[in-house]
């Protein structure tokens, strides 16, 4: 089980923690990959200088932008090793 976190502080938020969501689950719902994943949002991860910050399971990844999100989905969840 894959475990995503999206921080949503007011930081991440400006930056497009919703857009980077919104891009998440489009993915998730076109590979069918609903039951592989938990998403979650999170409280400020101290690092808003560099946000979006997100979290695969323990892998914290800064300065995520919608535009990204395609890659880190396919290497990360798709190719990745599962949980
Ligand atoms: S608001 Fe996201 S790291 Fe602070």
């Amino acid at each position: 089980m894959f475990k995503l976190s999206i921080c949503f502080g007011s930081a991440c938020h400006l930056r497009g923690a919703y857009s980077v969501l919104n891009a998440f689950k489009a993915l998730i719902d076109k590979y069918q990959v609903q039951s592989e994943i938990d998403v979650e949002g999170n409280f400020c991860q101290g690092k808003c200088t560099e946000g979006v910050v997100i979290k695969v399971n323990d892998e914290i990844i800064t300065n995520v932008a919608r535009e990204k999100v395609y890659d880190i989905f396919m290497e990360k969840v798709l190719g990745g090793e599962r949980h």
